[in-house]
């Protein structure tokens, strides 16, 4: 059984794979979605999306990232894709599932699962276009408005040959919203053969058992319970809880590496989106959340941290 830490853009970057994969658990981490629309992108721009690939594609701790790509162009997407493979990047998945207006607008992410025929296309020229030892995979949601094409779209995945297929349990229109449509899991899964992996809606050790008994896939993915629980792999695999000694410093770290990466002006607002994230199993970080709010001073928000 393997364990993903979900692309999750503007949640999980580098510096957020870089602890949480630290902590432990994780077997596979995939990069937050570039997208592509009709030209090759600049080698800065991988880098800057999975700085591991200056680290033979993987976290410190060893866990290898693949790279999402985004977009409607079978062209273009294998163009960059192979240029992902050149780079070393350990895979390249594709993302079939964004739901963001301005992504769908521009015929990318979920809206193309209206159109399984595109995404044949897509994933076959992108499989032959990146050297067979790098895995092709395939992220897709249930569907756009219904799960009525969700079976056709996975098996269009897999004969174009994809290596793996990931399935949100949720359609677009159900957003983010709970509970994820686990029995479909199981649907998708009896329709094909390539190996998949099970999300949406892990938040505890618990969810875990229960996604993988509901779906019959031996591999799940973890999003936003990976945030929330930084622990969450390590204790699905029998290992220790994280207390608030442990968290602390962790969230030190994180702050510092926001701090070196973006502006001053910025970096509160992603320590307050994890503090917020972290509030409810973590009394600390609720009480932490609660003292910095109002702050909009790097240093200030900073000193606040470290005094905890
Ligand atoms: C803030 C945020 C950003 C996301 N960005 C991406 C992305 O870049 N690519 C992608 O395939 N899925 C993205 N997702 C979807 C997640 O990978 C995952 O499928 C979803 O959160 C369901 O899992 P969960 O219920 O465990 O959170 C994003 C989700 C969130 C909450």
């Amino acid at each position: 059984m393997r364990l993903f830490l979900a692309p999750m853009e503007g949640l999980a970057d580098a510096l957020m794979r870089e602890l949480l994969t630290r902590v432990g658990g994780y077997d596979l981490c995939v990069t937050e979605f570039v997208r592509v629309t009709d030209t090759l992108l600049p080698e800065r721009t991988f880098l800057r999306l999975s700085p591991e690939l200056e680290n033979g594609g993987k976290t410190s701790s060893g866990v290898p990232v693949r790279v999402q790509l985004l977009g409607n162009d079978p062209a273009a997407l294998s163009e960059n894709a192979a240029k992902v493979a050149e780079l070393g990047a350990p895979g390249v998945d594709l993302n079939f599932g964004c739901p963001a207006p301005t992504v769908n607008r521009h015929r990318g992410g979920a809206v193309l699962l209206e159109e399984p025929e595109v995404i044949r296309a897509i994933v076959g020229a992108v499989r032959r276009a990146v050297p067979a030892d790098v895995p092709v995979t395939a992220k897709m949601r249930l569907g756009l408005n219904d799960t009525g094409r969700a079976l056709e779209c996975a098996q269009a995945i897999e004969a174009a040959g994809a290596d793996e297929l990931i399935v949100h349990a949720r359609t677009k229109v159900d957003a983010y919203r709970h509970p994820a449509r686990w029995e479909w899991l199981a649907r998708v899964r009896e329709a094909v053969t390539i190996p998949m992996v099970a999300n949406g809606d892990v938040w505890l050790p618990e969810d875990w058992g229960r996604i993988r008994e509901a779906s019959g896939c031996d591999d799940v993915m973890l999003g936003r319970g990976a945030v929330t629980r930084p622990d969450l792999a390590r204790r699905i695999r029998g290992g220790e809880a994280m207390d608030w000694d442990e968290l602390h410093p962790l969230l030190r770290d994180y702050y510092a590496g926001v701090r070196a990466r973006t502006e001053p002006r910025h970096a509160p607002g992603r320590l307050k989106l994890w503090l917020g994230m972290l509030k409810d199993a973590y009394p600390e970080a609720g009480a932490l959340y609660q003292r910095v709010r109002g702050e909009r001073d790097a240093e200030a928000v900073a000193r606040l941290l470290d005094a905890m």
